[in-house]
């Protein structure tokens, strides 16, 4: 093997993930605004997605991710050390932090924590975070949660926009890894010149909400489709190629690839840029649509569930999304 020797890796122990159970069908927003399943079928993949109803907040679908997450790995809550919850669409905008929600629900009372924001690039972030913790012995145990529910946060009359999204949390427990297992590289980018492409205008420093702006459909996604399109098909292959040479291995080393889910055309183009066949890839967006941070968490529980991973196997997952923000990651399997 060429990859880099490494005192301690960090391994995934545990996994589980949580989705609303409200499913909302591309039937559905045919009858709310201008659009079809058709459209949306052939344009995005998406067939539904699930929307939280409106007591449910992303801590709420974080708890259960974290506590299946957790029962899977053997970890008592109070021996986590540090909770990483990536998020854009915290319980609440300012504070408290999820993290901190989530550390008095669960019981872990040892655990220090805070959350983390990179959009749909989220999880690559948290994970490349939680990695180093690990890697340099600060910590043993962590419990890494990637919660969104863009639901609350997106212009129901927008079909540019509306009929992407869904809500979702993927949770896992990271402890140093079995000797060849575990984290091998990871990269992280942002272009802070396409932070128009993909914005919430209003509700931050910027622009807070008053009476007078609390109308305006600024206080919701905005975004350019075409250009974070074009983005995407570009940095979904360039970042995974990054990240394996950084590891010293190459595409045909892939076993599974986790894309973010956002678009099936983004997926096919990253597919045939790394020319790997399309069975290596987890593709769950039929059912779930783009559910931001959670996507890539999410798409690995499933597989994790459906006996898809096994031990040993090089998994490469990649993100990319509002900033604009990519990471990429690169790890073996090893539970
Ligand atoms: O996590 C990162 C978040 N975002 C993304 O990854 C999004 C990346 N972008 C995309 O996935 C695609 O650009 C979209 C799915 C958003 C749009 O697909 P597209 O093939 O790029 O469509 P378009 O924006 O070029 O629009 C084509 C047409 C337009 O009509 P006209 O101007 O040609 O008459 C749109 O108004 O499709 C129209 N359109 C729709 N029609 C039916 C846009 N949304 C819809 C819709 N239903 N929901």
């Amino acid at each position: 093997m060429t990859e880099p020797p490494k005192k301690v890796r960090a391994g995934i122990t545990g996994i589980g993930s949580a989705v609303p159970d409200r499913v909302v069908t591309n039937a559905e927003w045919a009858g709310l605004v201008d659009t079809s399943d058709e459209w949306i079928r052939s344009r995005t993949g998406i067939s539904e997605r699930r929307f939280c109803d409106a007591q449910t907040a992303a801590s709420d679908l974080a708890f259960l991710a974290a506590q299946r997450a957790l029962a899977r790995a053997g970890t008592a809550p109070q021996e986590i050390e540090l909770i990483i919850v990536a998020t854009t669409t915290p319980d609440y905008p300012v504070f408290p932090s999820t993290a901190a929600l989530l550390q008095e629900r669960l019981g872990c009372a040892q655990a220090g924590g805070f959350d983390l924001s990179a959009a749909c690039s989220g999880f690559g972030y948290a994970f490349y975070t939680a990695a180093q913790f690990i890697e340099n012995g600060e910590f043993k145990k962590i419990l890494l949660v990637a919660v969104d529910t863009l639901s609350k946060n997106m212009d129901h009359t927008d079909r540019n926009v509306c009929v992407l999204f869904g809500d979702g949390a993927g949770a896992m427990v990271m402890e140093p890894a079995a000797a060849g297992y575990g984290h091998l590289a990871s990269v992280l980018g942002l272009r802070g010149s396409g932070a128009e492409e993909l914005i919430v205008r209003h509700g931050g420093s910027r622009a807070p909400l008053t009476p007078e702006n609390i109308a305006s459909k600024d206080r919701y996604i905005s975004m350019n489709g075409k250009s974070v399109f074009k983005f995407a098909v570009s940095i979904m292959g360039e970042a995974t190629e990054q990240v394996l040479k950084k590891a010293g291995l190459k595409p045909e080393d892939i076993d599974i690839f986790v894309p973010h889910q956002a678009n099936i055309r983004i997926i096919d183009a990253a597919l045939k840029h790394l020319k790997l066949a399309p069975d290596k890839a987890l593709v769950n967006i039929q059912k779930y649509g783009n559910t931001s941070s959670a996507s890539i968490p999410l798409a690995l529980d499933e597989a994790y569930q459906a006996g898809k991973l096994k031990k040993g196997m090089l998994v490469a997952a990649c993100g990319f999304g509002a900033g604009l923000t990519w990471a990429a990651n690169l790890f073996r399997w090893g539970y």
